[in-house]
């Protein structure tokens, strides 16, 4: 079994991600994760803590010399600024006042989370439900990649909408063109639009105000035959929609060609079955590699929308919770748009789901029992 959890605050001392089941013998390259986690930071529209904070991994258990054990593997992600933080911050011993938050953000989790968990302080919630988090699902998911690329398959994703401007897409692009997404300062693919992407960027930069959009995760290499149409929990469909919606401001989330799909004729919406030297193949890819909720050696295409920013440098209306008085909301700190770098979490999560499906068909405490495992069906569904 493969699960994965995390912890830690936004001004904590750190991040942290325990990952259960991942293998023996997997190596294991630290420069790598770290890359991952630079994409993270990438993008135009970022804010400032970006530019403090460069973030690196420290892989703290369950790896020895660079190769996995098949013991839980820990990894921490410091948080730079925590010298500043810490007499605010500290986990035991008194802390100094001067950084309570009483006036909720709406759109965040300060209000729902202090009712829930009786905190007067909305500090003691901001901390924990702060996008910041996702930089340790990035390592996480960077282990992921790491194992799933020892099997062919090879994740990206770009940047299809930013506010109301969007690519005009027909989908289906090259892996020669979704690895170009990173060079370019929205991860657009599309420069002419990129650059009206931009001018949105830069306008809502001076009204104050912020931008959601979509992107897209497209992964290469998969087999058909993960995920289990047999048990609704286990459709990979639902799986990778669930993941993918706990992004921080994740709203929706579409399979191939998703919700554009209610409006077509249903013959025009599935993508036809060929057979030709020994091997089945299709045409189109409108259910976006899957039917069934099982893999079917298209490539999977998963698009996710996401809403703006909910912190504004112009205030939004609240009121006090001690107070009960109207007050203008905190502002913590804003990006312009996340968009960019929630692709890049997007990927990360999408290969944590699939390695757990992956492990769940082929599973073994060993990549080498994995990979006779995997060459095996390999064989057999060149038979079929
Ligand atoms: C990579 C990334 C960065 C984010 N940065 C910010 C930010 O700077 N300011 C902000 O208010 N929200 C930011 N968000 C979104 C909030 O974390 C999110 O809207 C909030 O936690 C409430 O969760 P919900 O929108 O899923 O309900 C970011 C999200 C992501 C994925």
């Amino acid at each position: 079994m493969f699960r994965y959890l995390t912890a830690g605050e936004s001004h904590g001392e750190g991040l942290y991600a325990i990952l259960e089941g991942v293998p023996a013998g997997l190596k294991i390259d630290l420069d790598y994760i770290n890359y991952e986690l630079s994409r993270r930071q990438l993008g135009y529209g970022r804010g400032e803590r970006m530019k403090i904070e460069k973030d690196e991994a420290i892989i703290l258990t369950g790896v020895r010399g660079g190769i996995t054990t098949g013991a839980p593997i820990t990894i921490s992600v410091k948080n730079r600024d925590y010298e500043n933080w810490e007499r605010f911050m500290r986990t035991t011993g008194d802390i100094e006042s001067g950084r309570e938050v009483t006036v909720p953000r709406p759109g965040h989790a300060d209000l729902v989370g202090g009712i829930k968990y009786g905190h007067k302080d909305l500090r003691n919630v901001l901390e924990r439900a702060s996008a910041r988090e996702t930089a340790v699902r990035v390592a996480a998911g960077a282990v992921a990649k790491l194992f799933l690329a020892e099997f062919g398959i090879r994740i990206y994703s770009h940047v299809l909408r930013v506010g109301s401007v969007e690519v005009e897409y027909p989908g289906g692009l090259p892996e020669e063109e979704l690895k170009k997404a990173d060079e370019r300062p929205l991860r657009c693919l599309d420069p002419q639009v990129e650059s009206r992407m931009i001018k949105w960027v830069d306008r809502a930069r001076e009204n104050g105000d912020t931008l959601g959009g979509i992107f897209e995760v497209v992964v290469f290499g998969l087999p058909p035959g993960l995920g289990r149409y047999v048990h609704w929990d286990r459709k990979l469909d639902g799986c990778l929609a669930g993941a993918l919606m706990a992004i921080p401001s994740a709203k929706g989330v579409e399979i191939g060609d998703g919700i554009a799909l209610a409006n077509i004729p249903g013959r025009m919406a599935v993508d036809e079955i060929y057979y030709e030297n020994g091997r089945f193949y299709r045409k189109t890819n409108r259910a976006g590699g899957l039917e069934g909720g099982v893999t079917n050696g298209m490539p999977l295409v998963v698009k996710v929308s996401l809403k703006p920013i909910p912190t504004q440098v112009k205030p939004l209306k609240s009121v006090d919770i001690i107070t009960k008085e109207p007050k203008p909301a905190q502002v913590e700190r804003s990006d312009i748009t996340a968009v960019p770098a929630a692709g890049v979490v997007g990927e990360a999560i999408t290969a944590l789901v699939l390695m757990e499906s992956f492990l769940e068909k082929f599973g073994g405490d060993h990549m080498r029992e994995i990979k006779v495992n995997f060459e095996n069906y390999i064989q057999t569904i060149i038979a079929y």
